[in-house]
């Protein structure tokens, strides 16, 4: 489905949006392959892991699979969750190293608490803010994702969602809606005088790590109005991520809970993962 020059999400539910044609143009397009690349390279940046060492990473809207192709090549294990059947098709087509799961992320991600090392979100998140039933209420569904992402992470782990938000009343209301599901951050901006490279990152945090980090800007005098900071909670960066049981190991223990069979993809890797609940 074409957005005629307009914001993709004004056009309908994501998953009629991106539809075949959408997906094919994410998978050939060799800008779109740059662009989600190095999104994907710059969340996972922020996510500040453990040097050196494979972690156990969700990739929210995962698409085509670009993002989480880049989270395979540092090395990171990755599931993936995406509304759209066009393009977690077009991921499995790919051959990505993820393994890929059907769902919407505003009825909650269905993973057993304490699963994830990390999240990474590449232009997903903003989709929430639109509805198109009246039972769609983003307040609640970004609340409905923010909770249920919280206690999917390991406790002090971060998620780093990239996102467009369409004016500051949304950026306000997914923001207010991360902190009253439990989570410190705010809100990092690359290249904030750019119209064009301009990007919003939020970072959250699922414990007492909040060092919020700079923006990018080409001229460094503009680091000031690079960041938002929506906690006051003091400064403490010790990791905790990887412990006991690394990521390869919590391959085999994650498991999805609320979710019936019909949602899962079949075509491949089915039972590596996860078990229907
Ligand atoms: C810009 S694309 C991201 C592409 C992806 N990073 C990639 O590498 O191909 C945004 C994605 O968010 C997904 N999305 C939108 N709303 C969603 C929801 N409620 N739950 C899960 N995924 C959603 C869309 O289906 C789409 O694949």
């Amino acid at each position: 489905m074409a957005s005629r020059g307009g914001r993709p999400e004004h056009c309908g539910p994501a998953e009629l949006f991106y539809d075949e044609n959408e997906a094919r143009k994410y998978v050939r397009n060799s800008r779109m392959i740059d662009i989600q690349t190095k999104m994907a390279g710059r969340a996972l940046e922020l996510l500040y892991l453990p040097e050196g060492q494979p972690c156990f990473l969700l990739d929210i809207g995962c698409g085509s699979g670009l993002s989480g192709d880049y989270l395979s090549d540092e090395g990171h294990y990755w599931v993936g969750i995406d509304i759209s059947p066009a393009m977690l098709d077009a991921a499995l087509d790919r051959e990505t190293q993820g393994d890929l799961f059907l769902g919407d992320m505003g009825q909650g991600i269905p993973f057993k608490p304490g699963s994830f090392d990390g999240c990474i979100s590449i232009s997903a998140v903003q989709w929430l803010c639109n509805s198109n039933k009246r039972s769609d209420v983003p307040a609640k569904r970004l609340f409905c994702f923010f909770s249920s992402l919280y206690s999917v992470l390991v406790r002090g782990a971060r998620a780093v969602l990239q996102l467009y938000p369409e004016n500051s009343e949304q950026l306000e209301l997914i923001t207010t809606q991360a902190t009253r599901a439990g989570f410190t951050g705010g809100v990092v901006v690359d290249y904030p005088n750019s119209t064009k490279a301009k990007k919003f990152y939020l970072c959250l945090f699922s414990g007492p790590v909040t060092v919020l980090p700079k923006g990018l800007s080409e001229n460094p005098d503009e680091d000031e109005a690079s960041e938002s900071r929506f906690t006051n909670a003091s400064a403490h960066l010790e990791c905790t991520l990887g412990g006991p049981g690394g990521a390869s190991q919590r391959l085999a223990s994650v498991g999805a809970q609320q979710v019936s069979s019909e949602y899962w993809l079949t075509r491949s890797r089915r039972g590596t993962l996860l078990s229907p609940g």
